[in-house]
């Protein structure tokens, strides 16, 4: 394949999730989440009762994601909006809100890609145990249910749940994600259950003779060492299998790295697994792999028989390395490196690069326009090497670049900015960034 095939064999788009930009959190029925009492519990200056306001600028971003040419958007559903209880009763208004932006996309000929699940749990049912109880995979089921018949045959680009490992890690280990624990083995048995309901979900899809395709979106990351001792290579193995692998092999063939599982059901006891789970995984593969990348990690061996797995190894700041200001490495070398890994680990597979960007505080000049130019030189990186990847036979079908327009980073607030619709935060006013029109451009190879 030539470069230019590549070029045109990719859909290039934007993605953001519900949370992230709707605003619009206590509006025409929507329920409370697990992210809305998160900002109430603790005060971080910043929260996502307004975000955006997508939810009520929906027409005019939708324009803008036009203008700049996007081919595929990529957009999460609140499921609080849907069932505003978790399950049970549907409200309308939310069905309607989603309807828009379908509508709008198949118009405008840009192609929805819907992502099922994007953190935002409906608070009753956290409330219940959240994704540590498995009668969640249930409720996860009915609203997916309500959005493959509502949809049918109008989305048919699926993601069944969004970066499992963050939500994990964030969630249940650093304690910085809702519910905010710090406990190994809930992290284990939750990750468990997030590949039960991803499987269970693309089964139904499958059930239910849905059009298009349906898959998993991870957040996988390369693994390298700077020094190459023998606990470095140990070190290494190890966090990869921590970080990526164990999400990779559950998606690709229903298995839990040997090594990894086995330590963790000694350390922890955890996950607890029913047969009858690991033959569902296996049976229901998604038709592809989603992988939102944004850096690789470099480790070093630490305490290699510690039972923490976050002791058994450190990170290590790589000398003349390129950094955010978030302390984010940019490093477009590691999607080749980890494509190319998973290849050899598992064969071909169709991949979506369903995420990849850059943060930072980029600011609005007077007349409020974004000259992003670090941006660009970060996407021009990117996409050059995804369609080297191509024409070297990884079989890549899109690019979403994070994200579509300035949001809320969970944890970050507002300064951190990732669009290429930049947002005065004072007035609201849209603006397409220097970016954008770069990616205008790029899609178009003017
Ligand atoms: C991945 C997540 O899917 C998204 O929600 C987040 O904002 C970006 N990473 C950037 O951190």
């Amino acid at each position: 394949m030539t470069r230019e095939e590549a070029h045109k064999k990719i859909l290039w788009g934007a993605a953001t999730a519900a949370y992230q930009v709707e605003g619009a959190a206590f509006c025409d029925g929507k329920g409370k989440n697990s992210w809305d009492e998160y900002y109430e519990l603790n005060d971080l200056g910043y929260d996502g009762t307004v975000a955006v306001d997508h939810y009520h600028r929906v027409e005019e971003d939708l324009k803008l994601f036009h203008e700049i040419g996007l081919q595929g958007y990529r957009f999460s559903v609140s499921w609080s909006r849907i069932l505003p209880e978790g399950t049970g009763k549907i409200n309308p208004k939310g069905l309607e809100f989603y309807d828009y932006i379908v509508d709008s996309l198949n118009a405008y000929g840009i192609e929805p890609y819907l992502t099922l699940y994007h953190w935002d749990l409906p608070l009753p049912l956290l409330k219940k145990g959240g994704w540590l109880n498995p009668e969640v995979i249930e409720n996860f089921l009915e609203y997916c249910r309500i959005l493959f018949e509502h949809f049918k045959s109008r989305v048919r680009l699926w993601a069944t749940i969004n970066e499992p490992a963050s939500e994990v890690m964030e969630g249940y280990i650093q304690g910085t994600h809702p519910p905010q624990e710090k406990n190994y083995a809930h992290a284990i048995q939750v990750s468990h259950h997030y590949n039960v309901a991803s499987a269970s979900a693309i089964r139904l899809f499958r059930e239910m003779k849905m059009e298009g395709k349906i898959g998993i979106v991870l957040n996988p990351m390369p693994v390298d060492i700077l020094e190459e001792t023998e606990e470095n290579k140990q070190a290494k193995e190890i966090a990869y299998e921590y970080f990526s692998d164990w999400y990779i092999r559950s998606a690709l063939i229903g298995e839990y790295p040997q090594r990894m599982l086995e330590f963790c059901k000694k350390t922890y006891s955890a996950p607890e697994i029913r047969e009858e789970e690991l033959a569902l995984m296996k049976e229901n593969i998604g038709d592809y792999l989603g992988v939102n990348y944004y850096m690789r990690r470099v480790v070093k061996a630490e305490k290699l028989d510690s039972p923490d797995i976050e002791e058994k190894f450190s990170y290590v700041r790589v000398p003349g390395g390129n950094y955010t200001k978030w302390g984010w490495e940019i490093y477009p070398y590691g999607i080749a490196n980890l494509l190319k890994q998973i290849y050899n680990e598992y064969g071909k597979k169709e991949i979506i690069i369903s995420e990849n960007g850059i943060g930072f505080d980029d600011c609005m000049d007077e007349n409020g326009y974004f000259a992003d130019d670090e941006r660009i030189a970060y996407l021009k990186q990117h996409t050059d090497i995804i369609e080297e990847l191509c024409t070297q036979g990884i079989d890549i079908t899109g690019y979403y670049v994070w994200s579509a327009i300035d949001l809320l980073s969970w944890t970050n607030g507002y300064q951190k900015r990732y669009g290429l619709v930049g947002v005065d935060f004072d007035t609201m006013n849209r603006s397409i960034k220097k970016s954008g029109e770069w990616y205008r451009k790029f899609i178009r190879q003017e």
